[in-house]
């Protein structure tokens, strides 16, 4: 009798944990510039979090540079697998499935995690999940919040990614809105470098923000169609100017009132577009996601409004809110119980989307 394939068997183990309803799995992350692997239980309980940061390399060029980015994953990625496996104290024998971020991201980058995933899923004879990142991102919300379920909106933050969500159920999602532009945390980064913050200026500026006034430089306000949509290159491009036109004047910038005002623009019209798209489309819950999310302002304000506009509001801690594999084993558990498996076949998608439209 012909053996059965890898794909035939795994189908079957999967089964056997759709039905059992419980999974250990085994999340790997390489989308960019953090490497990961986490170990996370029924999608909702973190044993696990080993993350290497490739950041302080990449700030010497100002950005991150892709072949470099590659070349990391390739170094720290064994080395984390035994840092989790301690965090866990289990052994390759207790995870029930793998899980690993396919894309959206630096092609080199999720190639080193899916080609790693395969060939550890398919040595230890593991079903292996393939997740969306920003998928990932909103998922999370159901690890930093056990008792989490859809339907609830999410405003997904990042460095490449502004959406509106609605999460109907479990991995069904529609786009309520997007930037027509650059992503927030794009914005964040180009004009903190316009301040001399060192890459990724995001969290920096934040921080420098803290201590700033928030009314003391005036900027426009970007004018979207799409009535959830944001803009942020417009912003980006008269806060740029504003500081290049001061300092030929020979003006100084305050930095920190800059930093103070620029966030509030930002944070302003992600809550406004944010709790609109809450409000018409009947939402009860309200959750955030994806870097940025990591913002303080961003945060105080969601948190605020939210409440006050009658949402129950939830988001992740900050260190779940940058990249993690934590958020990839909880969307992955979801995505195993609806019984979406990968073939060995699976490749790195570097513009896989979320959505149709
Ligand atoms: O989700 P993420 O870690 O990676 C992507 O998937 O892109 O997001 C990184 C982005 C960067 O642009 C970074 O500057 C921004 O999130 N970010 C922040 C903060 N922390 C991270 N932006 C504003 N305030 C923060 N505290
Ligand atoms: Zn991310």
């Amino acid at each position: 009798m012909k053996p059965l394939s890898y794909e035939v068997r795994m189908r079957e183990k999967a089964d056997a944990l759709r039905k059992h309803g419980h999974a250990r799995i085994l999340a790997v992350e390489s989308s960019c510039d953090e490497t990961a692997i986490a170990i996370v239980d029924d999608g909702r309980i973190e044993r696990a979090n080993a993350i290497a940061s490739q950041i302080d390399v990449h700030a010497l060029y100002g950005g991150v540079v892709p072949e470099i980015a590659s070349r990391m994953h390739v170094e720290a990625i064994d080395p984390l697998l035994e840092m989790a496996l301690e965090q866990a104290n289990c052994t390759l024998e207790d995870i029930d499935a793998i899980a690993v971020t396919y894309g959206p991201g630096l092609v080199g980058a999720l190639l080193t995690g899916v080609s790693w995933a395969k060939s550890l899923a398919y040595a230890r004879e593991l079903p292996l999940i393939p997740v969306n990142h920003i998928e990932g991102h909103v998922s999370a919300n159901y690890v930093a919040h056990p008792d989490l379920e859809p339907p609830f909106v999410c405003l997904v933050a990042s460095g490449g990614h502004s959406h509106i969500v609605a999460v109907d159920h479990y991995g069904q999602y529609r786009l309520i809105g997007q930037t027509t532009d650059d992503a927030a945390g794009e914005a964040f980064d180009k004009v903190a470098r316009v301040l001399s913050i060192p890459y990724p200026g995001g969290p920096l500026l934040d921080k420098l923000a803290d201590e700033g006034d928030d009314h003391a430089y005036k900027f426009p306000r970007p004018h979207t169609e799409g009535k959830y949509d944001f803009s942020f290159s417009g912003l980006k491009t008269a806060v740029i100017n504003q500081a290049h036109n001061l300092r030929q004047q020979g003006q100084e910038i305050d930095a920190k009132d800059f930093a103070a005002s620029f966030r509030r623009s930002v944070v302003d019209l992600l809550v406004d577009k944010t709790l609109l798209a809450a409000r018409d489309t009947g939402a009860k819950k309200l959750t955030v996601a994806g870097g940025v999310a990591a913002n303080s302002l961003l945060r105080s304000e969601l948190m605020r409004r939210g409440e006050r506009a009658g949402l129950q509001v939830f988001m992740p801690p900050k260190r779940l809110c940058t990249d993690n594999a934590v958020m990839i084993g909880a969307a992955g558990f979801y995505r195993l119980m609806a019984g979406e498996l990968a073939r060995l076949s699976l490749n790195a998608l570097p513009s896989l989307r979320m959505f149709d439209n």
